[in-house]
């Protein structure tokens, strides 16, 4: 089945928030931000701004009905700054005004006088001034500090990985409607409608009844917004629940890069012990999360590198330790791989330090170290089912390394100018919300008389098929054509409580909720089926729209089925919920069994550097992914190549800069570059691993949505490949992204000045 939205989208029918049609009388709002990144409020004069044509009102902390608080793990972040202001960009005030133009315009009237304090930008100087978001954290397997005795070799490094805006197409907003008795309907462009939700009637004193909050589509989450839309919906709902007219807020491409936090950037010391047979032994690393200037989903972003930690190793005895440091930029937050990727990018670099040191591929080591059934992760889940070995040896087998490994050596030997690389990413990524209580999720299913069915759910689509996939489980339940199912916008009024799209666990968890409840309607209409037509219920399904006895058509098309069942008034309307069996988790002791399944992969990466001029191709990124048993291979090969090109960005390209005022310089696509056409892979085979899939993924068919952004960390260790085959033995510093300038600088260590 194809993905139900792409035709829309390329017609330019789709609607996101920016497209809906207006309702008269709305006002657009334009956020005033803090031009400084820390300091003490002194005064904001508005009566210039208030003068310009078109501003009905200004918003100010206090003008904020509930309480100023929007922070969901950690109460430390204030919708509109009050006192204080702790990052350039920080909402301070809101401007309304009859047009967009007339909201943004006026915002070079105020005048606000702040008072400078010292700016935090390095997340090792805050942990060191005890600047932290909460308590650090240590995951433990065995004893390392006596495990380093049986190491016949150790090592030591530091690792940097940089940031990443996730430049959704669609930038964040909301569009907010005062509607009677009070309360506010927001259209939102968030993962978390329940987030909007829960934050807005906080915010405004009113209770969660109050408010409604509808999402249709987003143009691209990437977890972007799954806390940060909050910020936009409740300024929208607070311009409208004061001013009592409908208020539209949409943030244009630099303000959403300004004002938006993004990928943690971290920074970690690492330290591994192998044996003679270069199985390791130890592993000891520390992580220094720069979480910017409130928590944010930081603390749950720190916990996610530690269960990652090691990869998709053995390693037995692991002291994993993470900082969660307070600086002064835009508080950063959930990026597809939630933490992970920057995990598994220091483990990486601790086998290649390894191995380079050592003079053997670095695949030697990550071959012999591959997770084995029920080996334990740190926190003591064994890996079940796991395919760790059977996804590196099946990559070997179709992409054979050995072969790969000569044609490029005999390449680089016929070359000065061109050198390759290669490396060898394997992935392995736990699947639920490693906060157990969220993964739970319903679904409210109506059929309606003339057989047509609508499902809501909580789930949000962003591009990532989730309604397609939604609406392929209702249809094989139910025995019906997906043309028959309408998947609803996800609506706070219609499914309530919901965890946020996010976690790749979307389609596992609604789909779950609306499998049982379609599960419950054929079931309710088959017992329907056998009271009219005196059949028997054994050996009776509907199959392509029939009802079938036996094998045997009963001469009841779906259409007659459920009109018939309307008329003996039969509930046509079925609401269940789902909750990941057997998870559970302690975070004191950081053991437990916190997933439901893990998605392993192996990715080989092929790249050709100009050591002329430090550029870079990647001739082939071929991957072979555990997708279970897919139940839309169209689309998971999409999220695969979209998640690795997405990595290689992060890995390669896009270099997040701020000054140490804490001002963003790489504010524009100008001066930030994402993949474009000319930088993703000449060549991407997907190979579709053979598994039977796994009993708690939706139909077998396991979660697809982060894990391949992790095979883009392979581009950060072809491309050093390269780099060490043009200048053999050079040391290279592990610090992604690692632009086409630090390839020069490498190939040119002595041009480097001092
Ligand atoms: N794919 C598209 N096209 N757009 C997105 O915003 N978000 C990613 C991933 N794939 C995203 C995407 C992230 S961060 C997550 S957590 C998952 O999709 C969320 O959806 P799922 O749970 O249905 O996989
Ligand atoms: Mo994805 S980072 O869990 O929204």
């Amino acid at each position: 089945m194809n993905h139900l939205d792409p035709v829309r989208h390329v017609r330019g029918e789709s609607q996101y928030v920016d497209d809906i049609p207006t309702q008269r009388g709305t006002l657009y709002a334009a956020v005033f931000e803090s031009p400084l990144a820390h300091g003490k409020l002194l005064s904001l004069d508005f009566s210039a701004a208030l003068e310009q044509p078109g501003v009905v009102r200004i918003l100010t902390a206090a003008d904020i009905p509930g309480e100023n608080q929007i922070g969901g793990i950690v109460p430390d972040e204030p919708l509109l700054a009050e006192g204080h202001v702790h990052f350039r960009g920080q909402p301070v005030a809101l401007v309304l005004a009859e047009s967009e133009h007339q909201a943004q315009a006026a915002l070079a009237f105020i005048k606000v006088e702040i008072e400078p304090r010292p700016i935090l930008t390095d997340p090792r100087v805050a942990a060191a001034q005890g600047e932290l978001i909460v308590p650090p954290r240590t995951f433990r397997l065995g004893d390392s500090a006596a495990a380093w005795s049986q190491c016949a070799h150790v090592f030591e490094g530091v690792a940097e990985s940089g940031g990443q805006e996730h430049l959704y197409i669609e930038t964040q907003g909301a569009y907010a409607y005062p509607t009677e008795m009070g309360g506010v309907r927001i259209i939102s462009s968030t993962q978390g409608p329940t987030a909007v939700q829960r934050h807005t009637a906080h915010v405004l004193g009113i209770g969660m009844h109050q408010i409604e909050v509808d999402v249709t589509r987003l143009g691209g989450g990437f977890g972007g917004k799954e806390d940060q839309a909050t910020t936009w919906g409740a300024l929208a709902a607070l311009g409208a629940y004061v001013v009592r007219r409908p208020v539209k807020l949409v943030l244009d491409r630099m303000a959403d890069m300004r004002m938006t936090g993004k990928r943690h950037p971290y920074s970690s010391d690492f330290r591994i012990g192998l044996d003679a047979d270069l199985r390791i032994v130890a592993y000891e690393v520390t992580f220094y999360q720069n979480a910017g200037a409130a928590a944010d989903l930081s603390p749950a972003v720190l916990e996610r590198t530690l269960f990652h930690a090691t990869n998709t190793y053995f390693i037995p005895n692991v002291t994993a330790t993470a900082y969660s440091c307070r600086t002064n930029l835009p508080p950063n937050t959930a990026f597809r791989g939630f933490g992970g990727p920057q995990g598994m990018f220091v483990m990486e670099s601790a086998i290649v330090k390894a191995a380079e040191a050592l003079g053997v591929p670095a695949s030697t080591i990550q071959r012999r170290n591959l997770l084995r059934e029920n080996d334990l992760f740190s926190y003591r889940q064994p890996a079940e089912m796991c395919n760790a070995e059977l996804s590196w040896d099946t990559a070997d087998r179709i992409y054979d390394l050995e072969q790969s490994r000569a044609a490029i050596a005999a390449f680089n030997a016929g070359n000065e100018q061109f050198k390759k690389g290669l490396s060898v990413m394997p992935i392995c990524f736990g699947i639920s919300f490693t906060k157990t209580p969220m993964n739970q999720a319903r679904a409210l299913v109506h059929i309606y008389t003339d057989g047509t069915v609508g499902v809501s759910t909580g789930a949000v689509e962003m591009g990532q098929g989730v309604n397609t996939k939604i609406a392929q489980v209702a249809a094989r339940t139910l025995g019906i054509s997906p043309n028959r199912i309408k998947v609803e916008s996800t609506n706070t009024t219609r499914v309530a409580n919901t965890s946020p799209s996010a976690a790749s666990a979307t389609a596992d968890l609604n789909g779950k909720a609306t499998q049982m409840a379609c599960e419950v309607l054929r079931e309710r209409l088959l017992q329907h089926a056998c009271n009219e037509y005196t059949l028997n219920y054994e050996g009776l399904e509907i199959t392509n729209e029939q009802v079938l006895a036996a094998g045997v058509p009963a001469d009841t098309i779906w259409e007659k089925l459920v009109s018939s069942a309307y008329w003996k008034r039969v509930n046509l309307t079925e609401n269940a919920h789902y909750a990941t069996p057997d998870l559970h988790f302690d975070p004191t002791t950081n053991q437990g069994y916190p997933f439901a399944y893990h998605v392993y992969g192996t990715a080989y990466t092929t790249v050709t550097v100009d050591c002329l001029r430090g550029t870079y191709a990647f001739d082939a990124v071929q991957i072979v992914h555990d997708f279970g048993e897919s139940m839309n291979p169209a689309i998971d090969q999409g999220q695969i190549e979209g998640g690795a090109v997405q990595g290689i960005g992060w890995m390669t390209l896009e270099e997040l800069i701020y000054n140490e005022e804490g001002r963003l310089l790489t504010n524009s696509l100008n001066s930030y570059k994402i993949p474009d056409l000319y930088s993703v892979p000449r060549h991407m085979p997907v190979h579709f691993l053979d598994t039977p899939g796994h009993p708690r993924a939706i139909l077998r068919s396991k979660a697809v949505g982060e894990p391949p952004l992790m095979y883009g960390i392979g581009a950060y260790f072809a491309v050093r490949d390269a780099i060490r085959a043009f200048r053999p033995g050079h040391e290279i510093d592990f610090s992604a992204p690692i632009t086409p300038e630090k390839v020069l600088l490498n190939l040119y260590p002595s041009a480097v000045p001092a």
